[in-house]
């Protein structure tokens, strides 16, 4: 066996026995509705929490690419850069993008998991290591954590979004997901359904009274190139889960020589807090 084809095995024995959700398989449809607008926007935003307007002559490594849209955005901002994804649809969307819009000399792509030490070690040391929405996909996030923290120069940056920890709330969203994943496919929607009412019932329900039925889908998918419903399988589905409060995340990395430059928190909500290190030279 190749180590390709141990860690496809690996990753397909996980989904079958409900341990892992397949995030690779939204990303074929995310690619078909991939506008120059969404490259655009994924440049802005990494131009913004990286703080500068090039990565000219830098090493980017994109830990957990998906669909490959970030690695695009810091190639188009002229870095060099290394992917890698454990999920194999992931990585085939991202050679996929590759593909459409790169020179691959500039742009090498791998399936491989993060929480892979001796794998990790052997990639060097690069400029900037961005993992946005990753390592709490795990299944061991401070491992993950510590293992992509290995990768950054001294001077380097270390760009990380890592979900929020909302305590009971969050707990019960574990909850969600494990049972989402343990049921066969074809009875899943008796977990998504529910949950899917739960988060957007407010929003539908304003719609619906103000005379525009629908119409938060619609802007949905205007604003992010994907389906709310699609996000909200993402979202239901993701798993492993796990969470941190920034403090946790902070510490963590203070302790490994890193010192923070930029952060953006998620005051009460379910998303990710944004974390951009150094680590001291
Ligand atoms: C929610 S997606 C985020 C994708 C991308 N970073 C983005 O911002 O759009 C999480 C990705 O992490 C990948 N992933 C999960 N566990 C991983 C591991 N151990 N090593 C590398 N990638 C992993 C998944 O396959 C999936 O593509």
């Amino acid at each position: 066996m190749t180590p390709n084809e141990r860690l496809t095995a690996e990753h397909a024995s996980e989904i079958q026995s409900g341990e892992r959700f397949e995030f690779g398989k939204n990303w074929g449809l995310f690619l078909e509705n991939l506008t120059n607008e969404g490259i655009h926007r994924a440049e802005e935003s990494l131009r913004e929490m990286l703080g500068g307007d090039s990565l000219d002559g830098k090493t980017f490594l994109d830990i957990g690419s998906g669909s490959g849209l970030f690695s695009l955005a810091a190639r188009r901002l002229g870095a060099k850069v290394h992917s890698l994804d454990y999920d194999p649809q992931s990585v085939a969307c991202t050679l996929e993008l590759r593909r459409r819009y790169s020179d691959p000399s500039e742009w090498t792509v791998e399936q491989a998991s993060v929480l892979d030490d001796r794998h990790m070690a052997s990639l060097g040391e690069f400029d900037v290591v961005y993992s946005w929405g990753v390592l709490h996909h795990t299944g061991s996030m401070w491992q993950a954590i510590h293992n992509a923290a290995l990768t950054v120069k001294p001077g380097g940056l270390f760009f990380i979004a890592i979900y929020n920890d909302q305590g009971r709330k969050s707990r019960q969203w574990l909850a969600v997901k494990k049972a989402y994943n343990g049921l066969p496919p074809g009875l899943r929607f008796l977990v998504l359904w529910p949950a899917f009412v739960q988060l957007w019932w407010k929003r539908l329900f304003k719609d619906a009274l103000v005379g525009k039925p629908l119409r938060s889908f619609r802007e949905y998918k205007a604003l992010r190139g994907m389906s709310l419903w699609h996000d909200v399988v993402d979202w239901v589905g993701g798993y492993p889960f796990e969470v941190a409060k920034p403090e946790e995340i902070f510490d963590f990395c203070r302790s490994r020589g890193f010192q923070l430059v930029r952060m953006t928190t998620q005051a009460g909500n379910l998303g990710c807090n944004e974390f951009v290190f150094v680590m001291q030279a």
